[in-house]
């Protein structure tokens, strides 16, 4: 008792010992930035707010001009778009050499899934359902971004989507918003470490986009969204919250309107919500040229949307630059406060004082340290088991796979020898070029039998398509033999094959920003390709790479197995090969629904219930005359080369009351045999509220790595924390009465269970 007493002490003593440390930081850093700021010009407080672009890569019609000059100027506050230790020791002198107050800049850019060593897409890493492995990508991105002069990743993007036809579901983590806020949170902690850049390997991340980007009209880019705040607390807004309580650093405004205001002049979403309700202390950069596209939005001219922009307020200007043009007048008449300017400005001067830039303006650096954090081996090694843990197998019909060595096997497909897509959109600082493509893993892999390769048909046949896609990189070419010649070539090839393996997919380019889809199927040329391979009557397996849900219905219906790869980065082609063979047992989990077709969209699992549920036997139930409410997939579904099996869902009570917690036990087993890992997903029904809740929502899941023949016993356990959600009034709360509980592998193959909060 004691000891228990002496340590409860020790621990209190030591925490209030880290807060008095965490309060004397706070004042130094208060006094320097005050110190700082007193010496400020108006106008070079403003330039604190520019953040132009230097560098290639530019994802809006505006390129910045005159860069040089502004930061001489000390009108730049940070750039984006500059990188490697060179590049930015120049501009980093400059700002410290060259201008009145010496004060360095920030260095942002887009490190979203890897920075040299390219990590699988977001959307295929959240399929993982592994935390700590995404935490680790984002810690190696780090790593390597600040070894090459970063400081700031615009990064994560926590959007929750529920349409594929957006293109941008690929740079996040899918439709749940539990799920979402654990990714959020991992990569957070995985940018900025323990939150005191300490080392010169974490760097400040930026939550984006804020808020509520992935709600995007008809899946339509930069599209109007409009929506509930029910809807928006429960459903949108958690991995946002998630990044703040994470403590990140920045916070990047969207382009969308919220509620009939653009992000970027609304304050109720910066200050209401972001600042007073999440106390959220950091700054806002807007989104490139957000500020300026309030302008279309119908806000104003110029001047009129920046001094919106800065009541929101949102303290830094991508790109835009109309702070620079407009705030000196502004602050001048008095429309903008020199107290509102000041607010500002201190943010972005404390944030550059927390990374010490300060101390050290060239901290992030270091030649030495570039060469050697670049694609390092460990970090080659992290690629490739990313790769692997995020391909979901969504059907594998008779065990075709994994692969016989011993079989001769066709691998047709553009994909096949492909090095450029495979990396992804968002790897603006990877080259692909050092890419593994599947080819080249194959040659090494397979030795019993022969294998043989037909491309079978070009990435892209459409030519207005192609177009639209090569001036951004996307490098896509039709082949000198005609299609047709291509289509015969992999007929020959599957012939003389036991089976045939085909890789198709998108170009890379056609998920990611502005890359929106009308039908989100594979291309007609594609399909045609595996028409054609389907008659030779061989077992064939679809090894997709892609940056959304595809709609699969007649794949689902003639292919023997399908792999779902994304984009699998740096390792895609010995990841493959590793899964393919069965030198891995795929376990990714899908993050978004597949839909049977397009016009199920908008499709995910954690929908309510209506007031006329799907009912067969009566005509007027919510449903489609042409296709079932049901997805292809559905949210959670993965399989592995062994099934796993559920049995006897207990419960340690049948109610809750007050902070009691109740534990929920399952029993896994691995009925295979192949050693392989689960994801057992847990998931609530609140079965009555005072506004309508869905017909289940994920609350819990846990990974187990299971040997074949293995059992495991697994428990969760559930508590009134996990059964809030917002009423009405947007109070957290959770109400009392009756709720389902389900556990299982998938969002529909789950046992169930009930029991009363009381
Ligand atoms: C995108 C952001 C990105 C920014 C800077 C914008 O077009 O929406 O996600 O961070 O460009 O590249």
């Amino acid at each position: 008792m004691k000891v228990k007493i002496v340590f409860t002490l020790i621990q209190v003593l030591l925490g209030m010992s880290v807060l008095a440390q965490a309060e004397k930081q706070q004042t130094a850093m208060s006094t320097y930035v005050s110190a700082l700021m007193k010496k400020m010009t108006t106008e070079e407080k403003i330039g604190q707010l520019n953040l132009p672009a230097v560098g290639f890569d530019v994802t809006g019609p505006v390129v910045s001009q005159g860069v040089d000059e502004k930061i001489r100027k000390g009108l730049v506050g940070g750039v984006f778009n500059t990188f490697t230790p060179i590049a930015v020791r120049k501009l980093q002198e400059m700002a410290v050499t060259r201008t009145r107050l010496k004060i360095p800049l920030l260095f942002g850019y887009d490190v979203i899934h890897g920075h040299r060593t390219i990590f699988p897409i977001p959307l295929g890493l959240s399929a993982s359902w592994d935390t700590a492995l995404i935490r680790k990508t984002a810690q190696a991105a780090a790593a390597e971004a600040s070894a090459d002069g970063l400081n700031w990743t615009f990064s994560p993007m926590v959007d929750i989507a529920r349409d594929p036809r957006w293109g941008r579901v690929s740079e996040g983590a899918g439709e749940d918003p539990f799920l979402g806020a654990q990714v959020a949170k991992a990569m957070v902690r995985g940018y900025q470490g323990d939150n005191t850049y300490k080392d010169a390997h974490s760097i400040l991340a930026c939550v984006k986009h804020f808020a509520l980007y992935g709600a995007a009209e008809a899946g339509r880019d930069y599209n109007t969204v409009d929506m509930s705040r029910v809807r928006m607390f429960n459903e949108y807004l958690p991995p946002y919250k998630a990044a703040i309580d994470a403590g990140v650093a920045t916070v990047m405004s969207s382009f969308n309107e919220v509620d009939g205001v653009p992000a970027s002049a609304n304050r109720w979403l910066m200050t209401d919500l972001l600042r007073k309700r999440w106390g959220f202390k950091g700054f806002v950069v807007t989104d490139y040229t957000a500020i300026n596209e309030m302008m279309a939005h119908g806000l104003g001219d110029g001047k009129e949307v920046a001094r919106r922009a800065m009541k929101a307020p949102v303290e830094m200007d991508m790109v835009g630059e109309l702070y620079l043009a407009h705030l000196p007048a502004l602050v001048k008449e008095g429309k903008v406060t020199m107290t509102e300017l000041d607010n500002a400005c201190r943010l972005i001067l404390e944030a550059k004082y927390k990374l010490g830039l300060f101390q050290d303006p060239y901290k992030y650096v270091s030649e030495e340290r570039n060469e050697k954090e670049m694609m390092s081996g460990d970090k080659l090694m992290l690629a490739r088991e990313a790769a692997i843990k995020s391909m979901v197998l969504l059907k594998n019909k008779g065990n075709i796979l994994p692969l016989n060595a011993e079989k001769k096997i066709a691998f047709i497909g553009p994909l096949v020898k492909n090095k450029r897509d495979v990396i992804g959109s968002w790897s603006g600082a990877g080259d692909y070029k050092q890419a593994i493509s599947v080819w080249e893993a194959l040659e090494k892999r397979v030795t019993a039998a022969p294998i043989y390769y037909a491309k079978g048909c070009n990435l892209v046949d459409d030519t207005t398509l192609r177009n639209k896609l090569n001036p951004h990189g996307a490098m896509l070419e039709a082949d000198s033999l005609s299609p047709e010649a291509l289509i015969r070539e992999a007929v020959e090839a599957a012939e003389k094959s036991d089976i045939v393996v085909v890789f198709l997919g998108e170009p890379f380019g056609m998920s990611g920003e502005a890359a929106s889809r009308s039908e989100i199927g594979l291309l007609p040329n594609q399909k045609g390709l595996l028409v054609a391979l389907k008659k030779t009557a061989k077992p064939i397996v679809l090894v997709l790479m892609n940056g959304r849900p595809l709609t699969l219905s007649w794949e689902d219906e003639h292919m023997d197995a399908i792999l779902e790869t994304w984009y699998g980065g740096t390792m895609t082609g010995p990841a493959i090969s590793d899964v393919l063979f069965g030198d891995a047992n795929p376990s990714g989990k899908l993050t978004m629904t597949f839909p049977r077709n397009t016009g199920q969209i908008p499709i995910y699992y954690n929908h309510k219930n209506t007031g006329r549920p799907f009912d067969a036997a009566q005509k007027y139930t919510s449903k489609y005359l042409d296709v079932s409410n049901e997805p292809l997939y559905p949210f959670g579904h993965g399989l592995g080369y062994s099934p796993f099996t559920y049995s006897g869902i207990s419960l340690s009570s049948k109610s809750i009351q007050g902070a009691s917690t109740i534990t929920a036990t399952v029993t896994v087993t691995n009925s295979g045999k192949y050693k392989g890992e689960e994801t057992v997903q847990l998931y609530i029904k609140d079965v009555i509220g005072t506004v309508t809740r869905p017909v289940k929502e994920l609350k819990g899941f846990q990974k187990v790595l299971l040997a074949a023949g293995e059992s495991r016993k697994l428990s969760f356990s559930i508590g009134q924390d996990d059964l809030r959600f917002y009423n009405g009034e947007l109070q957290l709360v959770a109400e009392p009465g009756a709720f389902k509980l389900f556990i299982g592998g998938s969002s529909e193959q789950i046992r169930e269970a009930s029991f009363v909060l009381q």
